[in-house]
């Protein structure tokens, strides 16, 4: 006999970004380029920024106690952890078990997933797929990147982009929470485009040493232009497959936080309103893993969740990756 699949759903969402911050009125400061080519080409005024002795684990301690509170739902009540980042705060361990350890997660699995900006989608479905099936209650997901830490901010071709936080869902059956139900989900790849975001040293194929240390080859490198026309393509590729079938309106998109330029080209091509579209880079600029999870928890936040409104999700980075999820509010 086929076993039951659940219906699934968010029973409550958090996010968290540090106090530190990164104006475009600093980056002048630093490199060359000026507020003015940062605002038009990529939307972004400012982001915030780890500080001393802070990293991964500590936004995403803090975004989880916030998705815990707004569920209802205590540490010891947690199944599984997932954590979606590519910069947790060791080589080794992940960081999902140092969040599980530091919250008192006494009953629960954790791992990490590293989709770089996809990763907090692919934790998403991941989670859905282990409640739907009835291995587990209650899924702590966790989006978060400490990116500054491999950012080299001689390079104004990236360092302008990129900032640091964290957003976290726990997923419930949806006869637990009635809300936010996960409708379908989507994943994806295409690993022939593996160089176009990455960092080149530091893994087991080019391990560190002073050369690659000087050459700062263990920080992010990214052909931005190259990744732009993907990012608008997998954006529209993403919400026009959720869609399919689909006979209601979007209520909201949550896309990635990539660059304004390409939410917007994206929005153009679907068709959608400025007050369907979830914004917020220009606070936070694209943290990857953070960002899916930090816009949501703002749109649900300032009550642009409606309920019974479908919400899509749309991630795409690193890898390439990309990934989706259709939800009704
Ligand atoms: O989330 C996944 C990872 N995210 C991404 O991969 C981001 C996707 N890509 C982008 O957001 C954009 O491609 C960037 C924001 C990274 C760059 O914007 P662009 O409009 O694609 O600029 P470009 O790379 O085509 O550069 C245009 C010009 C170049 O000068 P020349 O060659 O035309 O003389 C650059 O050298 O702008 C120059 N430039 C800058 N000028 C001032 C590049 N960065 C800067 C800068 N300030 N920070």
């Amino acid at each position: 006999m086929a076993a039951e699949v659940r219906r699934v759903g968010v029973a409550g969402t958090g996010a968290y970004a540090p106090e530190g911050v990164l104006t475009n009125a600093d980056l002048e400061q630093m490199i060359d380029t000026t507020d003015e080519w940062i605002t038009s080409r990529t939307g972004i005024k400012e982001r915030r920024l780890v500080g001393e002795g802070e990293a991964c684990s500590h936004l995403c301690v803090q975004a989880a106690e916030q998705a815990m509170e707004d569920a209802g739902v205590e540490p010891e009540e947690i199944d599984l952890v997932l954590v979606g980042t590519v910069t947790a705060d060791y080589l080794l361990p992940a960081n999902a078990p140092l969040i599980q350890d530091r919250l008192g997660m006494t009953d629960a699995a954790a791992f990490d997933l590293a989709g770089a900006c996809t990763g907090f989608v692919q934790g998403l479905v991941t989670g859905t797929q282990f409640i739907a099936c009835g291995t587990y209650d209650n899924v702590l997901v966790i989006g978060a990147e400490a990116l500054s830490r491999f950012v080299n901010y001689e390079d104004r071709n990236s360092c302008i982009i990129f900032g640091d936080g964290a957003g976290a869902v726990v997923l419930q059956p949806w006869e637990t929470c009635r809300q936010g139900e996960v409708l379908k989900t989507t994943l994806g790849s295409d690993g022939s485009g593996w160089d176009l975001i990455w960092a080149p040293a530091g893994g087991s194929l080019a391990p560190m040493n002073e050369e690659r240390l000087a050459a700062k080859e263990h920080m992010i490198h990214l052909k931005g232009r190259e990744v732009f026309k993907f990012a608008v393509s997998r954006m529209c590729g993403v919400i026009e497959e959720l869609m399919e079938g689909e006979d209601e309106p979007l209520g909201l998109v949550i896309p990635h936080q990539v660059n304004l330029r390409i939410i917007r080209a994206a929005q153009e091509r679907l068709g959608l309103p400025d007050d369907r579209i979830v914004v917020n880079i220009d606070r936070f600029g694209n943290t990857s893993a953070g960002s899916v999870p930090m816009a949501f928890d703002e749109a649900r936040r300032d009550d642009r969740l409606v309920s019974g409104e479908l919400v899509a999700m749309c991630a795409f980075g690193a890898g390439l990756n990309w990934g989706g999820a259709l939800l009704r509010w």
